[in-house]
This record gives structure tokens, C-alpha cells and sequence, in this order.
């Protein structure tokens, strides 16, 4: 198993303080059966600006402590993206995940379809793909909302007025139309960040939305959380 979405380097952003956990954390994780890890630690300006050069270094020497250890598991340097006003100046030098062109992308959980369909199609246009950091937690791909009032006692300006609202679906149609990966945290599956979220992963697994799946992880202790008989793809 791979897992696609970890903050398991030590001391650059609200991961790991020291590399000694970071090696608890890849021990727990080896231990439920995964084999690769893709490190995403945040880059989010004003809180957590480690350069990529700081990533990379990490990650290399994380995984010779992992090798001395016997630890079997593979690294790779990533990046968790936020969309914000700084992120198209990150993306002039940016580090996606591996050897991949992944770019992991991580929304506030408010946020416009504008700004989304904006920013992914600025990774397009650099070369990349963005890959949507759990979809599931931000609110513009939440469950619809059940009706209130019932169709038939809407007027017919109300029923025209409903008709003509975007469907909920488009701006996921967008991001899949443009190639976008979507990556589902498996602590969403089980309630981790509440039932709103666990509603949504479960709907937009049952759409086949997801593409890839990942922890995460942020401390050695979380791992407990996530059952052992998850479907990993
Ligand atoms: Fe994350």
C-alpha cells in the first residue's frame, strides 16, 4: 500500500517535532502494511514556509535513519499546497510529489468554484496535475442539502429559479474534465473529522471520484485510528 498524503518529516510544519518520531510514525505505519510514502508537509505562508530543498533533504535523511532501522519503507518528497494568493508564486518552483506530476492541493474549507477551477488550471497550464488533498473536508463538495420545502409547493418563478442553479456536481465534472487526481484521507471513512465528512467521502467514493488515498498522518498516535480492513484503492 502506498500512502499518498503523510506529514512524517520531522520539524517543518505541525508534523513530527523530532526525527525520532518521524521514525515511530513510519514503524506504525510499515507495520499496517504500507510499503511507500509520499511526505507532504504543508507549505503555507506565514506558518509553515520550509523550502524545497529543506523537503527534499528531510526526506533523504529520513529514510537512511529507515534503512539503518530496518524500517522498509520508501520516501518520497512532496508538498501539501494551499490555495491561497501565494500559491502561484510557489508554483513558479514547485516540488510534486516524486517522481510524479502531482501537485497536491489543499483548499480552505471555504472557497469559491471560481478560485478552485483558477488555481487547477494554473497547474495545468505549468505542466502539472493537481491532486485535490481530501475533497471530503471542504464544503463546496458536500452532500447536497436536502430540500426543505417540497417541489410542488414552490411557485412556478421558485420552480425556474431552482432549475437554474448550478448542479452540485459541476465543479467536480470540471476538476475530473481537466484531469485532476482527488486523494480521500481514510480517517474520513470512519468519522475522523465528523460525520459531514464521513457522508461526503462516502458519497464521492460511491461516485468513483477518488484516485488515490493517504493518512494524513501528523503523529505516530493517529494511526490507531484507522481500521485495518479499509480498501486502500
Ligand atoms: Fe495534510
Amino acid at each position: 500500500m502506498i500512502d499518498f498524503h503523510c506529514h512524517i518529516l520531522p520539524g517543518l510544519d505541525d508534523g513530527p517535532k523530532t526525527i525520532e518520531e518521524s521514525i515511530e510514525m513510519a514503524a506504525a505505519l510499515q507495520k499496517a502494511g504500507f510499503t511507500a510514502v509520499y511526505c507532504t508537509p504543508h507549505l503555507i505562508k506565514g506558518a509553515y514556509e520550509a523550502d524545497n530543498d529543506a523537503v527534499r533533504t528531510a526526506a533523504a535523511v529520513l529514510q537512511k535513519r529507515l534503512n539503518n532501522e530496518n524500517i522498509g519503507l520508501e520516501l518520497f518528497p512532496g508538498r501539501e499546497y494551499y490555495l491561497d494568493e501565494f500559491l502561484s508564486g510557489y508554483l513558479e518552483n514547485p516540488l510534486p510529489l516524486g517522481g510524479t506530476n502531482f501537485i497536491m492541493l489543499e483548499f480552505p474549507i471555504h472557497i469559491s468554484a471560481e478560485l478552485i477551477k483558477d488555481a487547477c488550471f494554473l497547474i495545468k497550464r505549468r505542466g502539472f496535475v493537481p491532486m485535490i488533498a481530501h475533497p471530503e473536508r471542504c464544503g463546496i463538495f458536500g452532500m447536497p442539502q436536502k430540500r426543505k420545502t417540497s417541489w410542488f409547493q414552490f411557485t412556478n418563478s421558485q420552480r425556474k429559479a431552482e432549475s437554474s442553479k448550478p448542479k452540485e456536481s459541476s465543479i467536480l465534472d470540471y476538476l475530473k474534465d481537466l484531469g485532476c487526481a482527488f486523494q480521500g484521507n481514510l480517517g474520513s471513512f470512519i468519522g475522523l473529522y465528523g460525520s459531514q465528512a464521513q457522508k461526503t467521502a462516502n458519497h464521492l467514493r460511491k461516485m468513483e471520484i477518488y484516485t488515490h488515498f493517504g493518512t494524513d498522518l501528523h503523529s505516530q498516535s493517529g494511526i490507531k485510528y484507522l481500521r485495518e480492513d479499509l480498501s486502500f484503492k
